[in-house]
């Protein structure tokens, strides 16, 4: 063996074996509420061929993990699509980072079983906190069918309500919000029980926090109107491969990624589902922490950085 040691063979070294990605270059970045983001990106073929309740699984960069997310819109003409997405962790927050010109490495999709939709009737689409953003083409696509919708979302206060505008283009809208600084005081599901009382609601679809899923299925159950939610169990591969994503509905295991992600919400099991959310919460936890001092130690004061260096203090 030479004195350089071992010759290692680096597949990218030969441009003919390097794996060949396709770049998402993102084209706009609007901040829709104090930590939902909406982001633009090139994504051709996905944006061609999804249909509501689709998502995509987003890969953003070599040694990043991979999370899904829903296709919130798409423009097939332009080639793009639009992801509404709320930062709650280090992957998330490293997301809604990018901006304009920024892209992201991989997208996988579209994935998931598009939503059955009725074509015609009248239609609740109960949106809670970033779930609005899964509701949104479904509202587009039975507003365009014909069926009369009506929306209910809610946020904390007035700053936390996302997608108004666009919604309200489907169709009516009820907004509420917790502390009544906007539209409607109080929560979604006390708004969905008046719309529910005169007895017209063919079916409903609720996309929120478990909690407020399973609240609405509660509603709907003895009133016998069809209720889909959408659920967000961990997923890793998207392909029905890792198993990560069971849920019980009905008694019998599924995967949300291929069987779902929506489902009949009289039929869900919320408790597991709630039970397998917090299962990675301390590493979860973990990643986000060091995250922060990663960026601490990046965005560290000048006059910090200088003195820690010893060289800067000793010729000074
Ligand atoms: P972490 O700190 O790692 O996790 C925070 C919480 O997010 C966890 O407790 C867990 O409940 C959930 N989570 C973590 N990792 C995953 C994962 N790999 N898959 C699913 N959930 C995870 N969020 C949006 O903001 N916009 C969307 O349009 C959207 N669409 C989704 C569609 C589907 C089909 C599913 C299953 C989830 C969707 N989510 C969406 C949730 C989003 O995937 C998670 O918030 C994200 O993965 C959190 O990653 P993190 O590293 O920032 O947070
Ligand atoms: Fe792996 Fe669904 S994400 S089986
Ligand atoms: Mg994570």
């Amino acid at each position: 063996m030479g004195a350089g040691g071992p010759i290692r063979h680096d597949p990218c070294s030969n441009p003919q074996e390097r794996p060949s990605f396709t770049m998402h270059t993102i084209l706009e970045r609007q901040q829709l509420s104090p930590n939902v983001t909406r982001l633009v990106l090139e994504a051709p073929r996905i944006a061609e061929i999804r249909q509501p309740g689709q998502f995509v699984i987003v890969h953003a960069a070599r040694g990043a993990e991979r999370i899904p997310l829903t296709i919130a819109d798409a423009d097939a003409k332009a080639g793009t699509i639009s992801l509404v997405i709320q930062a709650v962790g280090k992957s998330t927050n490293d997301l809604v980072e990018l901006g304009p010109g920024d892209a992201i490495a991989d997208i996988a999709g579209p994935l998931g079983r598009p939503t059955e939709l009725p074509d015609h009737g009248h239609a609740v689409c109960v949106g809670g906190g970033v779930g609005t953003a899964v509701i949104l083409p479904i509202a587009q696509e039975l507003h365009r069918r014909g069926v009369a919708v009506t929306s209910i979302i809610g946020g904390r206060s007035r700053e936390w309500v996302i997608l108004e505008p666009e919604l309200a283009a489907c169709g009516t809208v009820i907004t509420c919000t917790d502390d009544g600084s906007y539209g409607r005081p109080g929560f979604v599901t006390q708004a969905l029980a008046d719309v529910l009382a005169p007895g017209d609601v063919d079916e409903v679809f609720a996309v929120g926090p478990v909690p407020m899923m399973r609240a609405v299925a509660e509603m709907t159950r003895p009133l016998g109107v069809q209720t889909t939610v959408s659920l967000n169990p961990v997923m890793v591969d998207g392909t029905g491969m890792c198993g990560g994503c069971r849920v019980t509905i009905d008694g019998a295991t599924r995967y949300a990624c291929v069987d779902g992600p929506e489902f009949d919400g009289h039929l869900v099991d919320f408790r597991e589902l709630a039970d397998r959310l917090s299962t990675y919460r301390p590493f979860e936890q973990a990643a986000l922490e060091r995250r922060a001092c990663e960026i601490g130690l990046r965005t560290k004061p000048k006059a910090d950085a200088d003195s820690s260096t010893p060289a800067a203090g000793a010729n000074a």
